[in-house]
């Protein structure tokens, strides 16, 4: 298996059809190909958390990097792992973030801030504790899933929220 975590700058508005279809197409794919992981969105940033099949998630990741969506895509975490996902049923976790209570704001100029090693072990740990905490489920964004909700469920209220 194989996890990573990285960074980028969002392009498209939160909470917009850009978002949904991200979190659409991340469920539906990883669901079936035994991926799981973490998606926070910022104001400006995206933070994602990915766990799985070592060549399928590194094949993800190339999508990922070309996607039109947000630019300046940065690895911050790549390793191989023994170790069994700590996000359980979460084919994509999503949730709003704060972005300077990561400690990962864009400073005014617009650059961002450096990672350490430890600082991305950090956010790591962050993704999979909002995974573990039911209480965080419905968190900071409409399209968070709602405590026990199904990921069936899910799917199908984000897909009506789709505006077309
Ligand atoms: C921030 C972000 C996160 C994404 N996460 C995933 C994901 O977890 N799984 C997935 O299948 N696609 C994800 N995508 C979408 C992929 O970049 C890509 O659109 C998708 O794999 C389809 O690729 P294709 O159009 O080349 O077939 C994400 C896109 C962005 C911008």
């Amino acid at each position: 298996m194989h996890q990573l975590v990285y960074r980028s700058l969002a392009l498209d508005e939160d909470f917009g059809d850009s978002d949904l279809d991200i979190l659409l197409k991340a469920l539906t794919f990883n669901r079936e190909n035994q991926i799981t992981g973490f998606l926070l969105r910022g104001r400006e940033q995206f933070f994602q958390a990915l766990h799985g099949p070592r060549e399928v998630v590194l094949a993800l990741m190339q999508r990922i990097h070309h996607d039109t969506r947000h630019r300046e895509v940065e690895v911050l975490l790549s390793e191989d792992t023994d170790e069994p996902t700590p996000f359980r049923d979460w084919a994509m976790g999503y949730n709003y973030v704060a972005e300077d209570e990561l400690g990962l704001a864009l400073s005014a100029e617009g650059i961002r801030p450096e990672v350490s090693p430890a600082k991305a072990r950090e956010l790591w740990l962050e993704m999979v504790e909002q995974a573990q905490s039911e209480s965080e489920w419905g968190g900071g964004s409409p399209y968070s899933r709602k405590p026990a909700e199904s990921v069936d469920a899910w799917i199908q209220r984000l897909s009506a929220a789709r505006s077309h």
